[in-house]
């Protein structure tokens, strides 16, 4: 019996032919009702979706990397050094930082320093009469070594603590002037710099694609003439901040190179180019004669002939530059076609409503709406 039922719906069903119906239905009230729900339903993806939860977004995080490389060589022919080149593998220190570089621009060398005992520099805590003066073994954070509990000459009147220590120890105080390494004004210094917009899959780099390989052998950034050569001259940097190189020079300083990007993605790609700006990082108005600029030490050791560890001591002056990159990007047109999209799929997941999309017309099935 359920078996000729089933039998014959399935009959019913394979005899059967069926198409919807459109009804127009002339009538003031039911079409003021269409209206008003095609009305509700473009606010509500209007209102809630594009503004209130932002699903059209014209900014984006960029993302960035920055390859940096130095040229250029200075000359020292002074009494310390006598006559000496400096190409970018000496001046650089490290060889290779991200997004910053360090240039040394004036230093104090200490040679053939040994691991011995040497008289401490004259120094508060460190002149003395006698050996009970010394503590034996005292290290101080003011001290050069490990003081011995000797008392001996450092030179003629004066007598200091021992020390064990590199030796000899590292006795000028006072830098060099004129920076040693002043011609560091002229070096160049090529920035590339690619960055990308991940969420509209924009990438982009600073040697723009108008730019020929022999443009960039040649040319030099000059904000009126050449705004978007990646070339920079280090003395044209320094200027820009209102600095005198040659000062900067002696003791260091810390120097900003701001990318800023400021792309909208309505327009033409070319029209999204670096913008490109310089600034003093370290604050040198605060007091200036209280340590100010930037320097470090560090060592190159050998073994000498007898076997012995040597080291040269450098303590180093310079300029770091710190390359920053910033973007924006703007996207009011191109997104929000591309979004408005999005936001009625997303209407649909939201509220369980089917949207007919038309080429040019919104049609809604109203029945279906009222799940809403
Ligand atoms: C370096 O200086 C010395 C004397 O100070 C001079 O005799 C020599 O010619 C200089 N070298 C160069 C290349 O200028
Ligand atoms: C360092 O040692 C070398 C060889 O031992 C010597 O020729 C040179 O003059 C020394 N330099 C100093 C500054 O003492
Ligand atoms: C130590 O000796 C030096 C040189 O004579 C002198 O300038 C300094 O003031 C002395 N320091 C102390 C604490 O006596
Ligand atoms: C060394 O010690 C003696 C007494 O122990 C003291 O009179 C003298 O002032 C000390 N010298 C220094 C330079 O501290
Ligand atoms: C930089 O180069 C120019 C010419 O190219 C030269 O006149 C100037 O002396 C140089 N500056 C330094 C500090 O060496
Ligand atoms: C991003 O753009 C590149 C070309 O510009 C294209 O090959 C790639 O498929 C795009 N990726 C996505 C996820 O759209
Ligand atoms: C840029 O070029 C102009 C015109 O040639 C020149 O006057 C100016 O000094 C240059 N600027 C720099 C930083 O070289
Ligand atoms: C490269 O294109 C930019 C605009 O995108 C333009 O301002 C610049 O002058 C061009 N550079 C060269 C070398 O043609």
């Amino acid at each position: 019996m359920p078996l000729r039922e089933t039998c014959c719906s399935v009959c019913d069903f394979i005899l059967e032919y069926d198409t919807p119906r459109i009804v127009l239905i002339k009538n003031k009230k039911v079409g003021l009702i269409n209206r008003l729900v095609q009305l509700v339903i473009l606010s509500y993806i209007i209102g809630w979706v594009l503004i209130w939860r932002k699903g059209y977004q014209d900014f984006d995080s960029i993302v960035s990397s920055v390859i940096i490389k130095v040229k250029g060589v200075a000359f020292v022919n002074s009494s310390g050094f006598g006559e000496r080149l400096w190409d970018s593998a000496d001046y650089i220190i490290p060889p290779e930082q991200e997004s910053s570089f360090f240039v040394m621009t004036n230093l104090i060398r200490t040679e053939n320093q040994t691991q011995g005992h040497c008289p401490e520099l004259p120094k508060n805590g460190f002149n003395c009469t006698s050996d009970s003066n010394c503590t034996a073994g005292l290290i101080d954070p003011h001290s050069s070594g490990v003081l011995t509990g000797k008392c001996v000459t450092f030179n003629e009147g004066v007598k200091t603590c021992e020390v064990l220590a590199w030796c000899p120890l590292e006795s000028q105080t006072v830098f060099p002037n004129p920076a040693l390494l002043g011609g560091a004004e002229n070096f160049t210094v090529l920035i590339k710099n690619n960055i990308r917009f991940p969420q509209f899959n924009f990438s982009k780099r600073n040697i723009l694609p108008n730019i020929s390989a022999s443009y960039l052998k040649t040319c030099v950034f000059n904000r009126t003439k050449e705004p978007y050569c990646p070339i920079f001259r280090l003395g044209d940097i320094v200027r820009e901040t209102g600095d005198k190189f040659q000062e900067l020079a002696l003791q260091g300083g810390v120097i900003g190179i701001l990318i800023k990007w400021n792309c909208n993605l309505d327009r033409s790609a070319s029209e999204c180019v670096p913008q490109y700006t310089f600034q003093r990082l370290d604050n040198r108005n605060v007091d200036e004669t209280v340590s100010p600029g930037y320097n470090f030490r560090y060592a190159k050791y050998y073994e000498n002939s007898a076997g012995k560890e040597t080291r040269t001591l450098i303590k180093a002056y310079g300029i770091r530059f710190e390359v920053e990159v910033f973007g924006k990007v703007m996207c009011v047109l191109r997104c929000l076609r591309s979004q408005f999209r999005d936001s009625l799929a997303q209407g649909v997941e939201d509220c369980g409503f089917k949207l007919h999309i038309g080429t040019r017309e919104l049609t809604v099935q109203a029945d279906t709406l009222m799940q809403c």
